[in-house]
């Protein structure tokens, strides 16, 4: 969705997928409660809704609090430092509540369960289980499960029967960027098979399964018996009512993919490609594997393909030896690509990657200045391009029904977020005028249709 700013998930796409289950510890007196937070990127919103029906099949109903919980599952990310301090804030909260009689359990999953880190966090806090992200499926034995067996993560099913849902592809990450921390807690790629992806989507479909969102690190790196990613995202278009994908690598990107999301009625006309910076300097001590003129080619077959379609990024600020020039020359990419939204993200030191060590070290006051000129340059491109777009009659996907205020947030096929005045439920298509737009999001009527 349309949105920029520094404390972005790791990855830009709103969490769907609500809760299938509630319930409050004082009206089920005899059920056991668990409460799972997630934090980070929607690889862990998915990673959450498999432990979340894990938890229901162990007959425990699902808390929002954590005082109502018998367990909490906190579901965490280790991309930037920040993580891991607002992690140690959730457990020394819930050591209290433990001391008070509360909470029972803790678990510790996620990325930071698959790092170092965790074996401190475990002693200071009295974790009862730690999980990385390729054994998360050891939690049915904690939870009374029958053990599990699992070869790789992805032959587990999403969300079924939900409006929405992801479905994972590929698991890990052949790449080594200097900054990302991804590739140690994640592991290599592994691809999922063609076919069981195609049974997944069949049987969401089939249970009622409206928007799949294919899901992975480099999605579009995904590569099977021959087969290549192209092929897969055309087979899924064919039986998806609606689809998208992210997040993709530039350096994988094929054009015959991006033509695909330009002529493919049901793939939704929005890409998420990230750039991290708009120097070719940069983008090698980075590792990134291309150069800016290859991106900006990317976008220029993407913007034929699909002129309507939104274009988002992430960019990466003040990583090591950043100068004024490099800063520039992504200043000038900002221009060029027009981009519909970014996720801008100061860099951030994570042990164990190569940029913790790096010389260069550009100063706070120099990021934060850098963050916010790219942030305007971006800010500015959206609002333009958003402006075009009023006026217009769109088909709108609903995402959330609506709030007190009475709109509903959906999407249009080009992949633009809408707040619209709607009670329609989400899943269900309306169709509305757009009356205005801000540099985020358009804002419609009613529907008409
Ligand atoms: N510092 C800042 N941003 C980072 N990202 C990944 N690692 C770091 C880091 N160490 C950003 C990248 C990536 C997004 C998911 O998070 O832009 O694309
Ligand atoms: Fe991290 Fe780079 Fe892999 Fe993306 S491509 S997950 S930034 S190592």
């Amino acid at each position: 969705m349309s949105s920029t700013t520094n404390e972005a998930p790791t990855a830009p796409i709103p969490l769907l997928g609500k809760p299938k289950q509630q319930g409050r510890k004082g009206a089920s007196s005899v059920g056991k409660t668990a409460c799972i937070r997630t934090f980070g990127c929607q690889m862990n919103v998915h990673d959450s809704d498999r432990m979340r029906r894990m938890i229901q099949d162990a007959g425990y109903a699902e808390v929002q609090r954590y005082e109502d919980a018998d367990l909490v599952i906190l579901n965490t990310c280790y991309v930037r430092e920040n993580a891991v301090d607002r992690v140690r804030g959730h457990l020394g909260e819930l050591n209290r509540l433990r001391r008070e009689g509360r909470v029972k359990k803790v678990a510790l999953t996620g990325c930071i369960g698959a790092a170092e880190e965790s074996t401190r966090l475990r002693e200071t806090y009295n974790i009862d289980l730690v999980l990385g992200t390729h054994n998360t499926y050891e939690l049915a034995e904690f939870v009374g499960l029958p053990t599990m067996r699992e070869t790789y993560t992805p032959e587990l099913p999403g969300t079924e029967g939900e409006h929405s849902a992801f479905v994972t592809i590929m698991t890990g990450c052949n790449y080594q960027c200097s900054y990302c921390i991804v590739p140690t807690v994640r592991g290599r790629m592994i691809c999922r098979p063609l076919g069981s992806v195609i049974e997944e989507v069949e049987n969401l479909v089939a249970g009622g399964t409206e928007y799949l969102t294919l899901l992975g690190q480099t999605v579009d790196a995904w590569r099977h018996e021959g087969k290549r990613f192209c092929d897969l995202l055309e087979a899924v278009s064919e039986v998806a009512p609606r689809v998208w994908f992210t997040t993709s690598h530039p350096s994988n990107m094929e054009d015959r993919t991006l033509r695909a999301i330009g002529e493919r009625e049901t793939i939704v006309k929005r890409l998420h490609l990230p750039v991290q910076s708009g120097s070719d300097r940069m983008l090698k001590i980075m590792h990134r594997g291309y150069k800016a003129e290859r991106y900006r080619r990317k976008i220029e077959v993407f913007r034929e393909a699909a002129p309507d379609g939104t274009l988002s990024t992430d960019i990466i600020v003040g990583h090591p030896g950043e100068t004024e020039e490099d800063h520039e020359r992504t200043l000038e990419l900002v221009e060029d690509c027009e981009f519909d939204s970014a996720y801008i993200f100061k860099f951030s030191p994570r042990r164990g990657t190569e940029a913790a060590e790096a010389p260069g070290t550009v100063p706070d006051a120099v990021v934060g200045r850098r963050f916010l000129e790219v942030l305007r340059a971006v800010e500015q491109n959206a609002f333009r391009r958003n402006q075009r777009k009023v006026g217009g009659v769109e088909e709108i996907f609903i995402r959330h029904g609506a709030t007190e205020d009475g709109k509903a947030i959906g999407e249009t096929w080009s992949g633009h977020a809408v707040h619209v005045d709607t009670d329609a439920a989400p899943g269900s298509y309306v169709t509305a005028k757009v009356e205005s737009a801000g540099p985020h999001v358009l804002y419609a009527g009613a529907p008409t249709g």
